[in-house]
């Protein structure tokens, strides 16, 4: 899909951030579009703004998907696209139990769930387009949280698994990594992360912007932040010295904060 125009779209936690942006954009660009969150007044809003369906609920339990995804397809005929934004941020450190839990339920389950729900359509039509919301730090590193860092690490993973292995029966498959984006996110996690996101963090239009240029270019990952792809590539090239430098900016965080 090059363009959005008409197309039938699904954006989960839509209500806020860089899932509203999206939501708004998509329907500026004419999609007819499907905005849910577990925030049902926050979708509500969203939905009302751009002339969207709200759908809200759960984008990550078994039961919750297949909801979602009937009450889209009640909207919208087969989706043409799915945009499997919804994330959480949690757990210092190491985290906690419920930190992984929720993460791995969310941050991961809520694409897997939906993948297999979405693909018996797309593959028997030939056609369908996944855009998982990832972060940079499914490329890198978070600081500050090893849930967060390890779990978008694994849906970057399932996002290139289902790239490899469908692309030749028309599936696209995008993963979107920004850096640092203003949004209640950002604005929540720790004073670190401030440290490390904050000078370079975008506003959720750029990241927008990005994400429609991405469309139209079919490119697998979609870097609002160039230097991603640099940063991507050290770490490949030589991880030790990447380390060293991820802890030199651990230790500065430690005396900044
Ligand atoms: N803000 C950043 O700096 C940044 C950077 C990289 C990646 N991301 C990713 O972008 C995505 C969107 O985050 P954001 O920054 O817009 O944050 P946000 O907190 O503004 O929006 C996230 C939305 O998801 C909703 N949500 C959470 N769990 C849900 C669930 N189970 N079902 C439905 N909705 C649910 C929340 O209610 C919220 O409205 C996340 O996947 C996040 O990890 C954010």
């Amino acid at each position: 899909m090059q363009s959005v125009a008409g197309a039938g779209v699904v954006v989960t936690g839509g209500g806020s951030g860089i899932g509203a942006a999206l939501a708004r954009r998509f329907a500026a660009e004419a999609a007819r579009v499907v905005v849910n969150d577990l925030n049902a007044d926050a979708a509500r809003k969203v939905a009302d703004s751009c002339g969207a369906t709200v759908a809200p609920g759960d984008a990550a339990s078994v039961g919750g998907v297949a909801a979602l995804l009937a009450t889209a397809r009640g909207v919208l005929g087969e989706i043409d696209m799915y945009c499997a934004n919804a994330g959480v941020a949690l757990g210092d450190g190491a985290g906690d139990e419920d930190d992984w839990e929720a993460s791995w339920q969310v941050n991961v389950m809520a694409h897997v769930r939906a993948a297999r729900l979405l693909l018996p359509g797309w593959l028997e039509r030939g056609s369908g387009h996944l855009i998982c919301t990832v972060s940079a730090a499914g490329l890198l590193t978070m600081l500050g949280t090893a849930p967060y860092s390890a779990t978008k690490h694994a849906a970057l993973s399932f996002a290139e698994w289902l790239a490899a292995t469908y692309a030749h029966r028309g599936l696209t498959v995008q993963a979107l990594c920004p850096m640092g984006v203003r949004t209640a996110m950002l604005d929540g996690i720790t004073p670190a992360a401030e440290l490390i996101l904050g000078e370079t963090a975008i506003t959720t239009e750029e990241v927008a912007d990005a994400v429609m240029a991405g469309i139209a270019s079919g490119s697998f990952l979609i870097l609002p932040h160039h230097d991603v792809a640099r940063m991507y590539a050290n770490r490949a090239a030589d991880t030790d010295r990447w380390l060293r430098g991820m802890n030199k900016l651990q230790t500065r965080t430690e005396t900044a904060v």
